[in-house]
């Protein structure tokens, strides 16, 4: 009975970390289709009314607390899983053939797991404590463009992403396999749907700083774009005045 117990309540945790991993997934749609107003040619001023609206509505309040308890549930159900997986299995298999039993990504699942929250403590300091908090730069598209123009963050955001995109390239099947779906010919179509998934969210994310990145060389361009053009209104004016000075110069000489 007591082993029912056990299995059941393992069963339960493992379905509460698919269930919360699942809502992660749907929070990094929602968070990517916010992050590409990064992207119009605006000035940022899409981007900086978004902001205003996450900082101000009561609403988002809810949802980041909501979020926050969402995150500490599933990091504390991974460390509860990982104990219990290693207290059941206190000696090594005499022949751990792990690359034939399980995929990379679920091996290294605490690993990659670990570079997410390393990421997710830079991210939020650099986004949400600096700027809600310090009021670092004077807008929230300021402070995102002024991180991704430093090449270093640049490649930490790059690296990083890499690694939460691969985390939860097992994460996703894993989810289904914890819901109970693990029918031979539907699953594969999860794991395949997954992997679409993951690709396509993440190199949505990772596009955005390489993007804002090169940005800099093309806010450059533009600018000495506008700069030419100036110079060449102001010869051209020069131009018109001399011509009208020459031809008036000479309207009053006649
Ligand atoms: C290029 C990629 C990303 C960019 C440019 C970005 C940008 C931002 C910005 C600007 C904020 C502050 C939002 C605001 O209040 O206005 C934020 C918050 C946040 N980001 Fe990201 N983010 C990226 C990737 C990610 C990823 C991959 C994750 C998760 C693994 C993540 C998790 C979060 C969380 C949890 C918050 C706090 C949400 C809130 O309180 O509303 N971000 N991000």
């Amino acid at each position: 009975m007591r082993k029912i117990v056990i299995e059941l309540s393992s069963v339960g945790k493992k379905f509460i970390m698919g269930f919360t991993g699942l809502f992660l997934c749907l929070f990094l749609v929602v968070h990517l289709g916010g992050n590409f107003l990064l992207l119009r040619h605006d000035n940022g001023a899409a981007f900086n009314a978004y902001s205003h609206f996450m900082e101000t509505s009561w609403i988002i309040r809810i949802i980041e607390f909501v979020l926050l308890g969402v995150f500490v549930i599933h990091i504390v159900m991974a460390f509860i899983l990982a104990k219990e997986n290693r207290s059941a299995r206190p000696i090594p298999y005499a022949v751990n053939k792990a690359s034939e039993n399980s995929s990379w990504f679920s091996r290294y699942m605490e690993i990659t797991g670990g570079i997410i929250f390393i990421f997710l403590c830079v991210h939020l300091y650099n986004f949400l404590i600096s700027q809600r908090f310090f009021h670092d730069y004077p807008s929230m598209y300021a402070a995102v463009k002024t991180i991704f123009h430093n090449p270093w963050y640049c490649a930490f955001y790059v690296i990083c992403l890499v690694w939460v995109g691969l985390h939860l390239i097992h994460g996703f099947q894993s989810s289904f396999q914890s819901f109970g779906f693990r029918h031979p010919v539907f699953f594969p179509w999860i794991q395949r749907a997954g992997l679409l998934f993951v690709i396509l969210i993440f190199s949505g994310f990772i596009f955005i700083p390489i993007y804002l990145y090169f940005a800099k060389s093309s806010t450059a361009v533009e600018t000495s774009y506008f700069g030419q053009v100036s110079r060449i209104r102001d010869s051209h004016l020069k131009m018109v005045h001399k011509n009208v000075k020459i031809f008036s110069g000479s309207k009053g000489k006649s």
